[in-house]
């Protein structure tokens, strides 16, 4: 009976009971937005921050501080709509080739933003993770994560991972020389090579596929961005720079996910696989 009044009641819940809508479109939006159908882990490529900086006659880390303000904004509307799972792309393995003072500048951006957001992450009852080659970055940032994980690691809510020196390729490779490793101390017949298997040696591994991948700024690719995970995830790309990327731009986004048939490679309705089984 509990059970039943705790269920009805979490149904009723309206987008627009979670997130105060600040204008007239935010509502609308919200209004079309069907909370049991949202996706449970969300991924995005955060693209544009130097153009943005660009169109103002600014420098490119004034778009990357534009950047942080974007992102504090959609992790806490995703927190407010009770998302599993949000994975930031921050930092990939390739962006090694910037101009070493850009570089410089996203590692103390990085710190500065795990100094001043980890006491509302934890109070918000996020769970930080970062997923990448982590060993490879410099010392104290290393020390500043290690501290964000242990921090906010027994917290229940939602996901938040930061890709950092992050490439896909280069997270199967390791998952492979996981798998290998396993092999030579337990012996190969302990080891199966499946799906299961290779998932479980991601640096995702526990948490669910991406349903829904957004790209800011218009790019029409995957740049090397959770190659595995997003065998299935629906994909939206947005000509919106980053820094843009507002409550709004992102409620469009969700929206358009859920008008979105996900079929995994069978048919779509009932009609349609009985019209298939026939002949
Ligand atoms: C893309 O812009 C963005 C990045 C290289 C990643 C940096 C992201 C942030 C600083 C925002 C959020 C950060 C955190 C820590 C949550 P770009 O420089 O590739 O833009 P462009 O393609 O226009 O040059």
């Amino acid at each position: 009976m509990l059970l039943c009044v705790w269920t009805s009641e979490r149904f009723s819940v309206k987008a627009a009971d979670l997130l105060k809508p600040d204008n007239r479109e935010e509502a609308e939006l919200l209004d079309k937005l069907d909370l049991k159908r949202l996706p449970q882990h969300l991924a995005i490529i955060m693209d544009g921050n130097g153009r943005w900086a660009q169109r103002r006659h600014l420098p490119r880390i004034a778009g990357h501080r534009a950047g942080v303000k974007a992102a504090r904004n959609i992790i806490e509307t995703c927190t407010r709509l009770k998302l599993q799972c949000l994975t930031l792309y921050a930092f990939s393995l390739e962006n090694w080739r910037r101009p070493r003072a850009e570089v410089d500048f996203l590692m103390r951006l990085l710190r500065e933003y795990l100094k001043s957001e980890m006491r509302s992450i934890h109070k918000n009852n996020i769970r930080f993770l970062v997923i990448g080659r982590t060993h490879q970055l410099p010392e104290v940032v290393r020390a500043d994560i290690d501290d964000a994980m242990r921090l906010t690691d027994h917290n229940t809510g939602m996901r938040l991972a930061i890709a950092l020196n992050y490439g896909g390729r280069a997270e199967l490779v390791d998952a492979f020389n996981a798998l290998l490793e396993d092999s030579e101390t337990k012996g190969p017949a302990a080891v199966r090579v499946d799906e299961q298997a290779i998932s479980d040696r991601l640096y995702t591994a526990g948490l669910p596929d991406p349903d829904l991948l957004i790209r800011t700024s218009g790019e029409m690719r995957v740049s090397n961005f959770l190659l595995w995970q997003i065998a299935y995830a629906e994909i939206y790309v947005t000509e919106t720079l980053w820094p843009d990327f507002s409550r709004a731009r992102f409620l469009e986004a969700l929206v358009d996910y859920q008008k979105r048939e996900r079929r995994y490679g069978g048919l779509s309705g009932p009609r349609e696989r009985a019209v298939a089984a026939k002949g």
